[in-house]
């Protein structure tokens, strides 16, 4: 089954949980409504909702809780890429302006905690604390990985232990918290919920390789952002760490990062993106990706074979090939 048509057929549940989180985030202050609906409409691919409520099958699946851990997770996703978008002054985000652009950041940064806020209020409807607990450990790693992000930028020393550490926090647990969150609230027992927190967390360390390799070699058109912007802001992504290893490239890029750090207002990092791109870097990063999505295929092997095991790896196989 291709991916659009398993999400054809979670319709109606995908639906219920994009109507709660417009409810949710619907404000009596038209501002704040039209500020944080704006993310909302401009689309996305919902892969942290899917996992929630592929990863229910696994226990008694209600799409009444599996909402309630669904639709925060996808909120605090969204409040994180509203502040992300100011941290790295980014101007488009799913093919439309983000919210610091069309507003500014001030607004940016309000909508962010807003959002964030009302993730918490659905979340809170749920009477399990431990979920509480999990959920909010999973943001303090977030800030975490995203503050060491920012110390690390323009280090070129850094080694790949220390990337994997980061996107550890800044993408990999969300994305494990989702699976294992779905199975937990609708109480699946805890073999399984352990699997699928191996399965997200494996899938989200592909995902967010892949997204610094769509970086450097994406099309502005598919991946709704222009690239080359890690570069730009400094950040130092694996597939530039694997080709400051390549001797060929290695002088040229170090230079062309220096230059990039360098230059005051507008910069552009198409020599840099360039000699990435002609490097081993590429490959080498794709070989961790697919690793990667092995790992997550090897985690499914303890659950159940029912058709959510089946989907689940077909998005897991999804993740490394994606061009958006
Ligand atoms: C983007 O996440 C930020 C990362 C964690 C890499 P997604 O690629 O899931 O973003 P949307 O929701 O589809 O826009
Ligand atoms: C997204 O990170 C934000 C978090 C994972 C917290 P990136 O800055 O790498 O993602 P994009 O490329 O803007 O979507
Ligand atoms: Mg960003
Ligand atoms: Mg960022």
């Amino acid at each position: 089954m291709k991916l659009m048509q398993l999400y054809a057929a979670m319709k109606s549940d995908l639906q219920a949980i994009e109507d709660d989180m417009a409810a949710a985030i619907t404000s009596e202050l038209p501002l704040l409504s039209e500020a944080s609906l704006h993310l909302l409409k401009a689309g996305g691919k919902r892969l942290r909702p899917v996992f929630v409520l592929l990863s229910g099958n696994f226990g008694n699946y209600s799409l009444e809780t599996l909402k309630r851990v669904a639709v925060p997770l996808e909120l605090i996703h969204m409040a994180t890429l509203v502040h992300d978008d100011v941290i790295d002054d980014a101007d488009i985000r799913r093919g439309q302006p983000t919210v610091k652009s069309k507003w500014d950041n001030r607004i940016a940064m309000y909508t962010g905690d807003y959002i964030y806020a009302k993730a918490l209020t659905v979340i809170t409807e749920l009477d399990k604390p431990r979920i509480h607990q999990i959920l909010s450990s999973a943001i303090v790693q977030m800030c975490i990985g995203e503050m060491e992000q920012i110390r690390d930028f323009f280090n070129v020393d850094q080694t790949v232990r220390t990337y994997m550490r980061r996107i550890r926090r800044k993408t990999a647990l969300l994305i494990a918290i989702s699976c294992q969150l779905g199975a937990m609230a609708t109480d699946a027992p805890d073999r399984f919920s352990h699997a699928l927190y191996r399965f997200g967390y494996n899938v989200g360390m592909a995902f967010q390789i892949t997204d610094d390799l769509l970086d450097v070699c994406g099309a502005e058109k598919a991946i709704g952002k222009p690239p080359g912007s890690d570069l730009r802001q400094g950040n130092i992504t694996l597939p530039v760490i694997y080709a400051l290893q390549d001797e060929r490239v290695r002088e040229e890029l170090l230079r062309e990062i220096t230059v990039i750090r360098d230059t005051e207002g507008p910069v552009n990092s198409s020599a840099a993106v360039k000699l990435v791109r002609s490097s081993q870097g590429i490959a080498m990063a794709e070989r961790l990706a697919d690793r990667y999505v092995a790992k997550a295929l090897q985690a499914l092997d303890t659950l159940p074979d029912q058709a959510a095991k089946r989907n689940l790896a077909e998005i897991a196989r999804f993740v490394a090939n994606r061009s958006y």
